[in-house]
């Protein structure tokens, strides 16, 4: 099976769509992995993707006839646009059927290659089922996304590239794994040619269909599958990919959305890419298998397998990176409900960032806290600092793990405080820089208690923070006088309609 998959890599025919993309060493990586890190740079593809590579040959093997019927997908992303790039590029025409709630940016990058999209179904499947009914109503040929041997031998040229880039020793290869189309072609390649090489598949581990597979030694379909990662997100392995995959794959290994999320930011620090979760998984896959085996010195690649996100998942993105990274530690600290408190609690956390406090005032005794705390990967940091603040005498529940705080308590954390009188609202902000919200609270004194502070830091030039304070009446006059010497901007809000309706 392997020779003849290789014949059909080397005879395919990709390049008059694709391109040979480079094979970047991952310097920064490279240093902290104590390996030798490369990144196949499929995001420099003309669709930003690997996917036009299996679409050109599938389409390249078609005869005149079929060629002049058109061809028709179903697909939202970026089989889709790999299909409408080559259909253009062969002057044949393409019918691409998209799910009714794919993303506009999506639809307008195929629309806008020439293709002719038809929205259809809520579902991937429903869009599946009208394609395949077009294709029997009007005689177009369907070009599936990974589950054809012409579209895994477009997909195997990578690997053809790979091992020219790289003819010196290589300890394994990292492939993310949806239907399989992309490692079926790296693994048929690879072992043939270099058997000592490791073929190892990254799934996110809630759409790890590979892995069940081999499991069970057969294809099971996933009940649920997590479509953060949405370009891998399969419920059932390709049927030809994975006559090859059991054979040839030497291990699967699953990541999470946190890990997907600093491997994302890790490709950026090296290459400046911003790769789409999907083509990051690989890399996720590849410190995670470094970190459990200890290997150092080998050299290791993986693929920048995409790039087309939408500007806007990359502020969910950015957020989830520090936890991934575990470079913050989400903590629930209770303090003594007092004035100083907060100070004394930032005194025991030091020198570290305080990247997020939430807290509102419950009772007269303690003072709930939900804190992000900056801290060195790995996970020792962060238990000398849970250690650190148990000895100063703070109860501590580390939630770094918990998908319910980081989701939604962070967002929820508050409310309104029925015991919290006299209580005098502002927002300020500062000049944002190490230190400076120990400072500010520093300026801020002991003379009135805390009862609510929000702060998050969003790595931008000004840290900004909501206040309230409980001051007795009679005192409130002097209040403007004092934030004035202070010297930050800040604004009274206990007005603020949003205040009154939320928090007060
Ligand atoms: C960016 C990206 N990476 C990886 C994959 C997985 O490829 P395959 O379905 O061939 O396993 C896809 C599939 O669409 C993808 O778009």
């Amino acid at each position: 099976m392997l020779e003849r998959y290789v014949k059909k890599i080397l005879q395919a025919r990709v390049y008059d769509a694709a391109r040979e993309t480079p094979l970047s060493e991952a310097r920064f990586l490279s240093k902290r992995l104590k390996n030798s890190i490369w990144i196949k740079r499929e995001d420099l593809q003309p669709v930003f993707s690997f996917k036009v590579r299996g679409a050109y040959n599938c389409m390249a093997q078609l005869s005149e006839e079929q060629k002049a019927c058109g061809v028709i997908t179903a697909s939202a992303g970026n089989h889709a646009q790999g299909l409408a790039l080559s259909a253009r590029q062969m002057g044949v025409k393409a019918t691409i059927v998209m799910p009714r709630i794919t993303p506009d940016i999506k639809v307008q990058a195929v629309k806008a290659r020439g293709a002719k999209v038809v929205l259809k179904g809520d579902a991937f499947n429903e869009a599946l089922e009208y394609a395949l009914q077009l294709v029997e109503e009007k005689g177009y040929t369907y070009i599936p996304p990974y589950d054809h041997p012409d579209v895994i031998a477009g997909q195997g040229t990578l690997a053809m590239e790979v091992l020219r880039q790289h003819a010196g020793p290589l300890h394994a290869i990292f492939v993310p794994v949806g239907g399989g189309g992309l490692i079926a072609g790296v693994a048929a390649y690879v072992k043939y040619l270099r058997p000592e090489v490791k073929v190892i598949g990254v799934e996110p581990e809630d759409a790890a269909c590979l892995k069940a597979a081999l499991e069970k030694d057969r294809r099971v379909v996933l009940e649920q599958v997590g479509l953060f990662a949405e370009g891998v997100a399969v419920a059932q392995i390709g049927k030809e990919p994975f006559k090859i995959c059991r054979e040839y794959v030497d291990d699967v290994i699953t990541v999470n959305t946190d890990e997907i999320c600093a491997a994302v930011k890790d490709i950026f620090e090296d290459t400046r890419a911003v790769s789409e979760p999907s083509g990051a998984v690989s890399l996720a896959g590849l410190k995670k298998y470094v970190e459990q085996t200890g290997i150092e010195d080998e050299h290791l690649v993986c693929i920048n397998s995409g790039a087309n996100t939408n500007f806007d998942r990359l502020q969910h993105i950015a957020e989830r990176t520090e936890l991934g990274e575990k470079r913050e530690a989400i903590l629930a600290v209770t303090i003594p409900e007092q004035p100083g408190s907060f100070k004394q609690f930032c005194r025991v956390v030091g020198k570290r960032m305080v990247t997020e406090f939430c807290y509102r005032y419950a009772d007269t005794e303690h003072a709930q806290i939900y804190v992000g705390v900056s801290v060195k990967p790995g996970g020792e940091d962060r238990l000398e600092l849970v250690q650190a603040l148990q000895s100063a005498g703070y109860p501590v529940i580390d939630l770094t793990d918990n998908e319910l705080a980081k989701l939604h308590i962070r967002h929820l954390g508050g409310g309104r405080s029925p015991n919290a009188g006299d209580e005098a609202v502002y927002r300020f902000e500062f000049p944002e820089r190490p230190g400076a919200l120990m400072n500010f609270l520093r300026h801020l004194g002991q003379d009135w208690n805390i009862s609510l502070f929000h702060y998050r830091n969003h790595g931008s030039a000004y840290g900004r923070v909501l206040v309230a304070l409980q001051i007795p009446e009679g005192e409130s006059g002097n209040i403007n006088e004092y934030f004035d010497r202070i010297g930050y901007r800040y604004w009274a809000e206990s007005d603020n309609p949003a205040y009154q309706l939320f928090l007060g």
